[in-house]
């Protein structure tokens, strides 16, 4: 809403329509983000620290366990070598995150058997990282357009406009990205701790099978995506019509 109500301002279009959009999605999405962030993202890394914590390694790349363990914000994991590339940590910041104290001890990758770590570690580790680095952007940018916004000039503040706008299709990425982080962080596990993913495949149902039907939901999904993105456009260009 915010980014419709931008892209109308931007275009000097429907300006009331434009003010009221941003204004009450600027709101929504602040309040939004920041009970992403907490306590609900919060709760969800306690959970998977008491529950997953192999899972918790992967995600932040953590192959060696110990107190006092950093947050990382950016990095490559390097799995065969077993150490996270070109690391920014905040030291202290996962222990506070999984824990609620800044010495707790934190498991790495390292206290695990390797039959047991998620399969795709890299994958794992940047789908968290994209989730919790837009939710933090969420925060951040949705707090300047409110502090401009309550200072009454959000409509003609083009660069935050223009941020505002482009910055349309991040929830839709951060929500792929979180549920690919929960879906990673539990394998190889099916039933976790009970039975493997690689044990869950039916003996009756051929491959090919199993890849037609891939096929066709992607297909399927594929055509109602641009159906979907076809008619939001649409309605944007078409843009607020004042009832009769
Ligand atoms: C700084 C902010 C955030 C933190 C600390 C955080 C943390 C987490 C954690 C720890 C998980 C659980 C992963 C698991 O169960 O293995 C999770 C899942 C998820 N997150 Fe986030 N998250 C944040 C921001 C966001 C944002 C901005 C979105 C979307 C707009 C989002 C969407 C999701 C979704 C859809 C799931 C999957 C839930 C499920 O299927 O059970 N998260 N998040």
């Amino acid at each position: 809403m915010a980014a419709v109500g931008a892209y109308y301002a931007l275009d000097h279009k429907h300006r009331d329509q434009a003010r009221l959009f941003l204004r009450v999605g600027v709101v929504a999405g602040l309040v939004s983000s920041v009970l992403v962030a907490f306590p609900t993202g919060d709760r969800q890394a306690k959970l998977v620290a008491e529950y997953q914590p192999i899972g918790l390694a992967a995600m932040e790349g953590r192959f060696e366990g110990g107190g006092a363990a950093a947050l990382n914000m950016i990095g490559q994991p390097n799995v065969p070598l077993r150490r996270l590339d070109n690391p920014i940590r905040i030291p202290g910041a996962l222990s506070f995150l999984a824990y609620g104290q800044f010495h707790s001890n934190v498991r790495g990758l390292d206290d695990f058997p390797v039959a047991t770590w998620p399969d795709n570690i890299e994958l794992l580790y940047y789908a968290f990282h994209v989730m919790a680095g837009l939710g933090t952007l969420f925060i951040l940018l949705l707090t300047m357009a409110a502090v401009v916004d309550v200072r009454g000039r959000l409509d003609r503040n083009r660069p935050l406009l223009w941020m505002l706008m482009l910055a349309f299709p991040f929830p839709y990425i951060a929500t792929t990205a979180g549920w690919m982080t929960t879906e990673l962080a539990r394998q190889p596990w099916l039933i976790y701790g009970v039975m493997r993913t690689a044990d869950g495949t039916s003996p009756s149902v051929a491959a090919g099978t199993v890849l037609f039907t891939l096929i066709g939901f992607s297909g399927l999904y594929l055509v109602l995506g641009l159906l979907f993105l076809f008619l939001i456009v649409r309605e944007i260009d078409r843009g607020p019509m004042s009832r009769g």
